[in-house]
């Protein structure tokens, strides 16, 4: 019944216009119809956080990385060409973050990634770092702390080399330091942690982490990694694999936004808004898609088409939805 509605009614324009007004009038701000997670930070010439964030394109920015911690060392933060925190030149990023904040978007400090020098040798480790990034980005976060006391929304874990151990210790320390702050005792959700393992299940870094339970959002790296990419046909049964076993998060489909960015798994945005997507959201715990990076997506457009692609969709099925309402 409803697809013959379609043809028959929403046939004239102006009708579809009218609809469309009232469904703007009851849906008043609606936000981008797919959740997009992007990284930010390591792109040079790469576009303000700012600015990231005021496209109104994405859900949730991870700046990367911290990328130095653990073992005896100072954290460090490292921002490419964005600003130099030795000096306190990231501290600047304080106003940034909270425009994005204020749009809606969660800003998360992701540590880890691929250039750094990091891992956890002990329990206290986890338990020094775990207090280092509660008291500069989280809950105290004083205005010397490396992003001007920011208070950021989460901590990201994209843990790739290094040490694999302790990081379901990070995770349980930073739980209970929000479970025994003020943010929760007045049941304000702000503080999330999310995780990007690489898809090959389980992941050698981040297993026991996840096993905890304790991770909101989950952006499973689905590039550079041949045994789960969609063109070699494994993509479906990876992605059956890691909604199954994180029941208690939700799953983001991780990838490049450009062709040339990773060696492998690059999808175009046709096929996902057409094939991948409709078969990802049946998992009842499908979250959205992240995207490496920034500087990527800003240089092919790859969010802004799926957005475009995914809101003449929903328009369509909204305004029938409406009409068929509307008529019985
Ligand atoms: C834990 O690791 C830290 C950093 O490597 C080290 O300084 C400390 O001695 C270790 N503690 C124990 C109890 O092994
Ligand atoms: C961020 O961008 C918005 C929209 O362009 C602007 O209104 C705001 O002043 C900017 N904030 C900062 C801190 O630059
Ligand atoms: C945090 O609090 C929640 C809700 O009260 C509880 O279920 C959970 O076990 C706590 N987690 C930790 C690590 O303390
Ligand atoms: C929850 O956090 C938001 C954002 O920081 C704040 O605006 C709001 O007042 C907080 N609500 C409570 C009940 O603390
Ligand atoms: C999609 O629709 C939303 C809500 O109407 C709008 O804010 C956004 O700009 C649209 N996105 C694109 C890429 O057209």
């Amino acid at each position: 019944m409803a697809p013959s509605c379609c043809k028959l009614l929403c046939a004239s324009s102006r009708l579809l216009f009218a609809v469309s007004l009232l469904a703007v009038a009851t849906h008043a701000a609606r936000p981008n119809p797919v959740r997009i997670a992007v990284y930010w930070g390591q792109g040079g010439g790469e576009s303000t956080l700012n600015e990231t964030c005021s496209t109104g394109l994405y859900s949730h920015v991870n700046i990367a990385f911290l990328s130095e911690f653990g073992g005896g060392r100072a954290p460090v933060l490292n921002l490419a060409g964005h600003c130099d925190p030795t000096s306190g030149g990231c501290a600047a990023l304080a106003a940034d973050i909270a425009s994005c904040q204020s749009q809606g978007v969660k800003v998360l400090l992701s540590i880890g990634g691929g250039i750094g020098s990091y891992g956890l040798s002990n329990e206290t480790d986890a338990q020094n770092l775990a207090a280092y990034l509660w008291n500069n980005f989280l809950g105290g976060s004083p205005s010397s702390s490396p992003l001007g006391g920011a208070k950021l929304d989460g901590i990201d874990f994209s843990i790739a080399t290094g040490r694999d151990d302790y990081y379901d210790e990070l995770a349980k320390n930073l739980k209970t330091m929000y479970n025994s702050s003020d943010l929760a005792r007045a049941g304000n959700k702000t503080h999330m942690l999310t995780a990007a393992p690489q898809c090959p299940y389980p992941d050698k870094f981040l297993a026991p982490a996840l096993k905890t339970g304790l991770f909101d959002h989950v952006w499973v790296q689905f590039y550079n990694n041949p045994p789960c990419d969609y063109a070699s046909g494994t993509l479906q049964s990876a992605w059956n694999t890691w909604t199954a076993a994180l029941p208690s998060a939700s799953v983001f489909l991780g990838l490049p936004a450009s062709p040339d960015d990773a060696a492998r798994g690059y999808i175009d945005v046709e096929t996902l808004a057409s094939q991948v997507l409709p078969m990802a959201r049946s998992a009842a715990n499908y979250g959205g898609v992240m995207l490496w990076s920034r500087r990527h997506d800003e240089r092919t457009g790859y969010s802004a088409k799926l957005q475009d692609i995914a809101n003449n969709t929903v328009g369509t099925q909204r305004s029938c939805t409406f009409l068929v309402f509307g008529m019985a």
